[in-house]
């Protein structure tokens, strides 16, 4: 796998060149880091030249196309991305090869907001793949480090064999996990709100069952069922969910997956049609989450909210859900959804209060397995 380094810093003993070199020192032998040096010899983009750009904008580019993921290290000029990354990024705004680009930041400068903010908006908007779990942020105890030194700092050799490794993880499932990795107006995984809490939930974990453990108890029990506690308002988004501490089922489960996708665990959606009170009509759709878990493959987990009688909880690979089916009405569905269903986001965005959402749960025909 090669993984193309892109350093914002022109300074001979930059620090953000230096990680950049460290990491690829630390590359295991399935991964290959190279280093792209010229980005001081990239003339101002011009967009007259876009179909015939100079030789060393054409390097660029080829050696962008041929890479399966990037890893930049840049600095904050006056609360700005170095004039260097973003000629680099303007070179490749509309050249092919660079969109649905997994890449994964180094912020070098933990004060340094503006530019990691900056920088990040603008590979969103070039439809970069954020690889938000291996996009972190060093403290250094000086920007004056060689790579010597950095190589003998255990916590920094760590963070970034650790990148190096997510980077790995989030490239070997790109082909068929791409859709349940990405962010979207529903599942909203790169909001602000949903990255930090997704860090947060990650802090000390030793692994990605440990941190999909902790979204999913996040969620299930943090995040308050709104018909169970009649809250509102009723919410849709991800984000709308976090932020509010409450959402139905099918919200709560958007939450989840977006928790887990900023964390690069792959995660769907799953749906149960379960009759609302005993044996008889009316039906309506419940909304849970499949979480891809490399030892296991997908688990479904159900984070709708414990209470008396309803016991959920993720001790992969049993299942251990919140309703079982007991009817023969009642169905698994059997498919699991990168989006959730439109009858859901129907239901989620056109009612104002959880009673009206109660009033007009949504259903689908029985379907055959
Ligand atoms: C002209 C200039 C402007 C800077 N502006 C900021 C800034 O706005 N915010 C900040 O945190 N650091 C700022 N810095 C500090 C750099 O981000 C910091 O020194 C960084 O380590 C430089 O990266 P390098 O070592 O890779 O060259 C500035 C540095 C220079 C030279």
């Amino acid at each position: 796998m090669k993984i193309l380094a892109l350093s914002g810093s022109l300074r001979a003993a930059s620090i953000n060149s230096a990680l950049l070199r460290v990491t690829r020192d630390l590359a295991p032998a399935a991964i290959e880091v190279c280093l792209f040096t010229r980005l001081g010899d990239l003339p101002l983009y011009n967009p007259d030249l876009e179909n015939a750009p100079p030789a060393v904008a054409q390097r660029l580019r080829e050696e962008v196309a041929s890479a399966d993921a990037m890893l930049i290290a840049s600095p904050e000029y006056a609360h700005g991305v170095s004039g260097t990354i973003k000629n680099a990024l303007d070179w490749l705004v509309a050249f092919e090869g660079f969109a649905d680009k997994p890449v994964a930041i180094l912020n070098a400068t933990p004060r340094a907001r503006h530019a990691d903010a900056a920088l990040r908006e603008t590979l969103i908007t070039m439809s970069a793949t954020l690889i938000e779990a291996a996009s972190i942020t060093l403290s250094l105890p000086s920007a004056n480090i060689s790579e010597a030194e950095l190589l003998a700092m255990p916590e920094i050799v760590s963070l970034l064999t650790d990148v190096l490794a997510k980077i790995q993880r989030t490239v070997k499932r790109l082909p068929d996990m791409k859709p349940f990795l990405g962010s979207s107006l529903y599942i909203d995984s790169q909001h602000p709100a949903i990255v930090a809490q997704a860090a947060k939930l990650a802090e000390g974990c030793a692994d990605e069952e440990a941190i999909a453990k902790r979204c999913f108890e996040f969620v299930r029990d943090e995040i308050k069922h709104s018909w169970d506690y009649r809250l509102t308002p009723v919410t849709c988004k991800a984000s709308e969910v976090l932020i509010h501490g409450t959402g139905y089922c099918y919200a709560k489960s958007h939450l989840l997956a977006a928790l887990l996708r900023a964390n690069a665990i792959p995660a769907g959606l799953c749906y149960q049609r379960l009759t609302l009170d005993g044996n008889q009509p009316p039906y309506c759709l419940h909304g849970l989450n499949a979480v891809y878990l490399v030892q296991y493959g997908w688990y479904r987990v159900d984070a709708r909210g414990n209470k008396p009688g309803v016991a959920a909880d993720f001790c992969p690979p049993l299942e251990k859900l919140a309703f079982s089916i007991v009817n023969p009405l009642e169905q698994d569905l059997p498919d699991i959804h990168a989006e959730p269903l439109t009858a859901v986001i129907k239901a989620l965005t056109e009612h104002q209060t959880v009673e009206q959402v109660y009033e007009h749960l949504p259903d689908v025909e029985e379907t055959s397995e």
